[in-house]
Formats: C-alpha cells, sequence, structure tokens
C-alpha cells in the first residue's frame, strides 16, 4: 500500500482516534492473569495489539472480541496459563516481545517469541539481562536478536535493577516477571518513562509502590478483574496535532486523548515551539488523565528540544521533526539514541524523507538537527516504519508538490482506518496499491 498526497489542505473538525496502544497491551495482559473477568472498552483493534491478544489466547485464556473496540476477557489467574501448541508470533510488536517475554518468563513451560523482519533486528538484551539475573533462562537466535527461547522456569528471584536506560518496555517486563518472584522486585528509572503498567496493576488490586525514582512490586499476589476504559492514543493523535498546527486556518478538537503525565512531551514541546495547543474537559477516566485536545495553527519557532521531555516524547519524533522542517529556524534534538532502535532507524529514516523534500537536516548519533525552510515533494521510503508513513503523509500540508509514501501497509499496526480519517479532516490523501 502507498499513499498519494496532494500538497496543501486545511484541518479541521472532532475527531477521537483510536484506543492506546500501550494500555491496549497492558488491558490484555492483566486481565488474562487477573482472577475473574474483565470487559475492555476501546482496545486498539492495531495489529499490535491483536498480536498480544492472539498470544494471550495461545497461552489458554478465553478472550471474546474485539467487537467495536470491546473484549471479555476470562482471567486464569497467575497461574493459569497454558503451554502454547505453536511458537507466538509478535508481528511488528516491540511491546508485545518484551512485556510478554517477563510475563513468560516467571512460568512453568517453555515458549519461543518470533516476529516480522524489523521486530528481529531489534535488541533484547536489555530485558533477557535483568531477566537472567532474576534466573529466567532466555536465548536469543542470534546475539540478542529475536526469536527468543524461553525455558520452563524453576523459580525467579526478585531483584533490584537499575536501568542503564529510561525504558517503559524494560520497567514493564521487570514488573510482570516480579508478580511470579519470590521477594521483591524494584527497578530504579534514569529519567520517568510511561508508567500505564502500574497503574493499571493498581487497578486491578495489585499494590504497587513509587518512591522518588524507584518503582517495586511484591510477587505472589493477585489481580483481581476489573473493566477498563482506554483513551484515544495521544501517539495517534500527535499525527493531526501537528497537522492542525502546521496547516493554516485549521482548528481541530480531539476527544478523549490520554494525558498521562508521562506521555505528553509532544503537547509540551509543540507549545515551547509555540503551538496553540488547549486542554479541555480533563478528567480521569479509570486511573488515567484524559482531556480533549483542543489545536488551532500557530506559526512555529525552532528550539533546542529539554532532554527531559524525549521519554515522554519517544514515539512522537518522526512527526515533531517534521513540525520542525516548518518552524522558523533550527531544532536541535540531544539524547535521543533510543530513536535508532525503534520499529526503523528513526532518525536515519525521517533524515533520507527529510533530504528528499529539500529540508536541511544534519543527522547525529543521538539526534538531529532540522532547519526550518519550504518544503518540496518526492518519494518517501518508511521503512517498513508505520510512524515513518504517518510523519511524511502530514508533511503534506505544507509541501510544494506531491509526496509519495512507499509501504505503508505497517500503518495498521497502530492506526487502522489513519488515511480515512485524515481525509475527513482535510489531507489531500488517497491509498494505492504499492509496486512490490
Ligand atoms: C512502550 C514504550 C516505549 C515506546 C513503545 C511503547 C510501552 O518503548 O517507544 O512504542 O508500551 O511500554 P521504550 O520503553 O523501550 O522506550
Amino acid at each position: 500500500m502507498e499513499f498519494k498526497l496532494f500538497p496543501g489542505g486545511t484541518i479541521s473538525g472532532e475527531v477521537r482516534v483510536p484506543g492506546d496502544k500501550s494500555i491496549s497491551h497492558r488491558s490484555v495482559m492483566l486481565s488474562s492473569i487477573a482472577e475473574g473477568d474483565s470487559r475492555i472498552r476501546g482496545f486498539l483493534e492495531g495489529e499490535d495489539a491483536l498480536a498480544t491478544l492472539a498470544a494471550l489466547r495461545a497461552l489458554g485464556v478465553e478472550i471474546a472480541g474485539p467487537a467495536k473496540g470491546e473484549l471479555r476477557v476470562s482471567g486464569v489467574g497467575l497461574a493459569g496459563l497454558r503451554a502454547p501448541s505453536t511458537e507466538l508470533d509478535m508481528g511488528n510488536s516491540g511491546t508485545s516481545m518484551r512485556l510478554l517475554s517477563g510475563l513468560l518468563a516467571g512460568q512453568p513451560f517453555a515458549s519461543r517469541l518470533t516476529g516480522d523482519a524489523s521486530l528481529c533486528r531489534r535488541p533484547m538484551a536489555r530485558v533477557m539481562q535483568p531477566l537472567a539475573r532474576m534466573g529466567a533462562s532466555i536465548t536469543a537466535a542470534d546475539g540478542d536478536r529475536p526469536p527468543l527461547q524461553i525455558d520452563a522456569c524453576r523459580g525467579l528471584q526478585g531483584i533490584h535493577y537499575p536501568m542503564p536506560i529510561a525504558s517503559a518496555q524494560v520497567k514493564s517486563c521487570l514488573l510482570l516477571a516480579g508478580l511470579y518472584a519470590e521477594g521483591c522486585t524494584s527497578v530504579t528509572e534514569p529519567a520517568p518513562t510511561r508508567d500505564h503498567t502500574e497503574r493499571m496493576l493498581r487497578g486491578f488490586g495489585y499494590e504497587v509502590t513509587r518512591d522518588n525514582d524507584v518503582i517495586q512490586l511484591r510477587g505472589g499476589g493477585r489481580l483481581v478483574g476489573t473493566d477498563i476504559d482506554i483513551p484515544a492514543d495521544i501517539s495517534s493523535a500527535a499525527f493531526f496535532i501537528v497537522a492542525a498546527t502546521i496547516a493554516p486556518g485549521s482548528e481541530l478538537l480531539l476527544t478523549h486523548v490520554g494525558v498521562n503525565p508521562t506521555r505528553i512531551g509532544i503537547i509540551s514541546i509543540l507549545t515551547l515551539m509555540g503551538a496553540d495547543i488547549t486542554l479541555m474537559n480533563e478528567r480521569d477516566v479509570g486511573g488515567e488523565p484524559v482531556a480533549d485536545i483542543l489545536v488551532r495553527h500557530a506559526p512555529l519557532r525552532g528550539i533546542a528540544i529539554p532532554e527531559d521531555q524525549v521519554p515522554l516524547a519517544i514515539d512522537e519524533f518522526p512527526v515533531l521533526f517534521i513540525a520542525a522542517a516548518c518552524a522558523e529556524g533550527r531544532t536541535t534534538l540531544s539524547g535521543a539514541e533510543e530513536l535508532r532502535v525503534k520499529e526503523s532507524d528513526r532518525i536515519a529514516s525521517m533524515a533520507e524523507g527529510l533530504t528528499t523534500l529539500g529540508v536541511r537536516n544534519e543527522p547525529r548519533p543521538d539526534g538531529i538537527v532540522i532547519e526550518g525552510g519550504a518544503l518540496g515533494g518526492g518519494v518517501i521510503h518508511t521503512h517498513h516504519d508505520h510512524r515513518i508513513a504517518m510523519a511524511f503523509a502530514v508533511a503534506a500540508l505544507r509541501a510544494e508538490r506531491e509526496i509519495y509514501v512507499m509501504d505503508c501497509d505497517t500503518v495498521a499496526t497502530s492506526f487502522p482506518g489513519f488515511d480515512a480519517m485524515a481525509r475527513g479532516l482535510g489531507l489531500q490523501i488517497s491509498t494505492q496499491a504499492g509496486q512490490a
């Protein structure tokens, strides 16, 4: 699938983007190992979250749905998962693989986790090493890359792990393994990362403590089934927040968006650049902060992105780079080397596409420098990365010529229906079958 975009356009309307991907993954995992039934609403029916759902079914959990984002999960309890009869395919989803490796490390049966070509290039030592310290036995096919073979567990021991990188996936993996470990498991975060796992564990009645940068739980408790209402994904909303900001004459209302403080780096960074973004109707939905977000067009200026915002906006940099390209002056990003090991090397993928559009940029090992200016047009390669595809679709609003975005199938991993929703809001996008 390819996107063809005509230049220009204005973004207007009111829309609710699909459910939060991170929370969707966790909702299925935790409800599966809870005691009793859970009802989940707002579940993201994208390939990544569906890979997690299929894995839990393969582990013996009965799950009805999804139907219009609704699931009913018959929890089997902490000790109720069953050995899968085949390997578990995580597709493109790093979150599925890293979080499930924590859950599976403590099971009395073996399992094998695999994924697509992109996932099989991503580093797994970050979870394998601390899990090994807890007593798990996990081998990777090639160094630290998937597939992962997880041996039947003969008992995990709680550890304290000072995390070398600010990663919610590593933290969540260890907390999930910690449920099965003897004693306490704790992690120290070098910087705050998304805390959906901690919030949701508490929602299932499981005690998790936070003392400054240390998060801790004790193994061997129980989770009790509950109802979960998943807000819209701020990482998906981000494409339209930038779209409405850069397109003259735009005014857009995004409803029911998750605005957890560990996820709103996109809003803080754009506001520093001069964006006109208002959070309205702020409320708590099942332990997660939610708001309606009003965005109006505003001229942007280049900034040095504060490094403390990096983990809070980690998935939004592709589209933030488009905002930087439309800003007056220079934007610099540093301290973001993690971008190199996402679904693609996002610094390299974005630098290549920006250069195609005629935007001056200088990639660096841990970031990039972008000079705002005119955007031309051309053919963009996504490197099988959903967020690269959607970012360059948004760029068309300020482009001088047509943009063709190749290889957009992966958009379905996080944002099924992106093209139709974007068209409805004013992006001049059409979809066509790709060559390959
Ligand atoms: C995620 C955490 C982030 C993010 C990913 C989803 C999660 O990864 O990039 O898309 O759901 O925990 P890291 O924690 O590895 O940075």
